[in-house]
């Protein structure tokens, strides 16, 4: 995905837009380009390759000014070359534009245009904003009344031209006519406006403004907003100004940086322990035996009424939101669906009226996940969201909620947010439970065993060298089988879904007793398959199921509980885990499947190949940057350890805190 920054104030634009796509680089990006106005010159700068690349281009011809926008671009519309670069201009200059989303309906606009005879230079959907705004910009007459607003003129023409599109975009857009304005837009791509003292800012990801900006304000769906030196405006559809929710950017400088670390994923896997003490935190009651949450916004009859939940997610919450299903089910006696967003927003499945929609998501702002969300609000269900990012569009749309409190995930691979939705899914079972079939005795239970999660997690971590040794003895496999059952299943899938993320390699997940049934014919001896198989009622259904891939000369390593002596003596390689209750495995397993092992200040990490091509963070995007076909066997191990560490099975949950109602402005 593509990243935005803009800057209006008293400092040079230059390095600090050049600054905060660094801090975007993780999002994976194939082009980098800025434009900064200074009096009424446009300074255009855009070039294929990493930021690096940019920087040593502004290096030799530096774009002077106090204000500017830049972007970095992840290919959709023409290759990744310095022409499809943003910022795009129209009208030979008269304005410049960065744009994430995709514009659907491009093709026929650029032929409108071109018939009226502009030129393009570019392939990209996005130009066609920048032409269409310069032209609506040359037709645009008269005074406007846009009260004390300086630039009447051009927001009329922006405003025009987004009635003219179909799609998705956040956009920024500078025109050296109005040397001290920069316009954004969103329309289902977030952008975020940060504010400063004698400056503001502009921002696809509040992450990039950190440091810079302590207030944020998050543009909703349809609004533009206007930002000069000394002032800022947010607009709606009709253009009226709209009075906007000022937000605190909670993170601080150290929690956006990578520390010690090589890579922003490593980072996180290790903030994992802590990440779970704050989901915990203040949520738990030794009183009640169970666990409250301050923004459900549903009170205890309603949720006594509930008879069915639906969840519904993407990629890695998607997997959180299927162990959900399991902790739902056992503790709380309620039937669950969990829906792909992505399927769920244009299905019509008749739903009972007692049933909610939870929503789970990191960022809170992942389009399907957000039309999900909508669509069952339109229906009238109710409507919760598991949410990480405060003030996100889903955490603002959602009826109630829970914040995660897993702090800034920039890695983009998930880790330590999907640990923390898993933790608070079974906060949430013990909750719903609580008010129907589990007893206090059991309560209790479960808010003891919760309690130890994090240190559980933080033993898991100790793992480096036997991921390190998996890794390297399987580093050349171009195929993984993920293999469990009951809780297990969905960390199969996850861990399936972090080795192809991050390492390039084809891994399926399966229920391990479903292998038979057909994938079973993949294996053989250079196809390794990943057991997780702690102690639990169907431990011996599940070596049963190592057995026949034994036979079939299959390679085996197994995520075991410490000290399992019987899968050690199966397996050719075992990770331990610690040994917590079966519900709990979930949270210790996840980091070992997917990684094997991006741990602090290793040589060899640092090391990985990161292509040209499409620069992201190595341990997040760059090694999966890198192909199968440049990469080396010891990069491939590289990659292969950090995805299984991140698999490794995580125990219980810990303990402590904080619920922030979801649906707060505040
Ligand atoms: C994908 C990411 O694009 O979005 C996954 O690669 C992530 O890591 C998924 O799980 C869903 O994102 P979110 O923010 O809705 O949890």
């Amino acid at each position: 995905m593509c990243g935005i920054v803009g800057y209006v104030g008293f400092r040079d634009a230059e390095p600090i837009l050049l600054e905060g796509l660094r801090r975007l680089e993780y999002r994976g990006y194939d082009s980098a380009g800025l434009a900064t106005l200074h009096g009424a010159r446009l300074h255009l700068r855009k070039r294929a390759g990493r930021i690096q690349d940019l920087t040593r281009h502004v290096r030799d011809r530096p774009a002077p000014g106090c204000i500017g926008i830049s972007h970095t671009r992840w290919a959709t519309h023409g290759p990744a070359n310095d022409s499809n670069a943003h910022p795009h201009v129209g009208g030979n200059g008269l304005v410049a534009v960065v744009h994430n989303g995709v514009i659907e309906n491009y093709a026929s606009l650029r032929r409108q245009l071109e018939t009226e005879g502009v030129v393009f230079t570019s392939d990209t959907d996005t130009e066609v904003i920048a032409q269409l705004i310069a032209r609506n910009l040359r037709t645009v007459t008269g005074d406007r009344d846009w009260g004390d607003l300086p630039c009447g003129d051009l927001i009329e023409a922006v405003s025009d031209t987004l009635d003219m599109l179909k799609g998705t975009y956040g956009l920024a857009v500078v025109s050296p006519h109005y040397p001290d304005v920069v316009i954004g837009a969103r329309l289902g791509s977030p952008l975020v406006l940060g504010i400063g003292e004698g400056e503001h800012y502009l921002a696809s990801d509040p992450g990039a403004l950190v440091g810079l900006a302590e207030k944020v304000v998050y543009l909703q769906d349809r609004q533009l907003c206007v930002l000069t030196r000394g002032e800022w405006h947010i607009l709606d559809q009709e253009r009226s100004r709209v009075e906007a929710s000022v937000h605190k950017i909670e993170w601080e400088v150290a929690d956006a940086d990578k520390g010690l670390f090589d890579h922003y994923m490593l980072k996180e896997i290790y903030e994992q322990p802590e990440a779970l003490e704050n989901a915990l935190r203040g949520r738990l009651s030794d009183e009640e035996a169970s666990s409250h949450f301050g923004g459900l916004n549903l009170d205890t009859q309603a949720l006594r009424r509930v008879e069915r939940i639906i969840l519904t997610a993407c990629g890695t919450s998607y997997h959180a939101a299927l162990v959900g299903e399991y902790l739902f089910e056992e503790f709380a006696r309620i039937p669950v669906e969990v829906e792909y967003a992505s399927e769920f927003r244009y299905r019509n499945p008749p739903i009972d009226r007692n049933t909610i929609v939870l929503a789970i998501t990191q960022s809170g702002e992942t389009a399907d996940t957000l039309a999900a969300l909508r669509e069952s609000k339109r229906k009238g269900h109710p409507t919760l969201a598991l949410c990480n990012v405060v003030g996100s569009t889903i955490a603002r749309e959602a009826d109630g909620g829970v914040y995660l409190h897993a702090g800034p995930e920039i890695g983009v691979a998930s880790t330590k947010a999907f640990t923390n939705q898993v933790a608070v899914l079974t906060m949430l079972a013990l909750h719903f439970g609580r008010m129907r079939h589990l007893s206090a005795l059991q309560g209790a239970q479960m808010v003891r065993e919760l309690r130890g999660v994090p240190d559980a997690v933080r033993k898991t971590l100790n793992c480096h060298d036997s991921v390190r040794r998996v890794a390297e003895r399987y580093g050349h496999a171009n195929n993984f089988l993920y293999l469990g059952r009951q809780y297990h299943y969905p960390v199969a899938l996850e861990g399936a879904l972090k080795l192809k993320e991050i390492s390039y390699i084809h891994a399926e997940g399966y229920p391990a007793a479903e292998m038979k049934h057909g994938p079973i014919a993949l294996v053989d001896e250079d196809t390794p398959s990943v057991f997780l198989m702690p102690r639990g009622p169907i431990f011996d259904k599940v070596m049963s199921n190592l057995e026949e891939v034994k036979a079939r000369g299959g390679p085996v390593i197994a995520i075991a509980c410490e000290g399992d002596e019987e899968v050690a003596a199966r397996a050719d390689e075992v990770i331990y885990v610690p040994e917590v209750p079966e519900y709990l495995q979930p949270l210790c397993q996840e980091r070992h499947c997917g990684v094997s092992a991006p741990h602090r200040g290793s040589p060899g990490l640092r090391s990985c190949p990161v292509t040209s091509a499409k620069p992201r963070d190595s341990l997040t995007r760059g090694f999966a940057d890198s192909t199968l076909a440049t990469q080396s066997i010891p990069s491939r191990c590289q990659q292969l350890l950090i995805s299984t560490i991140a698999l490794l099975p995580a125990p219980r949950l810990s303990r402590r805190k904080i619920v922030a109602p979801v649906s707060s402005k505040a």
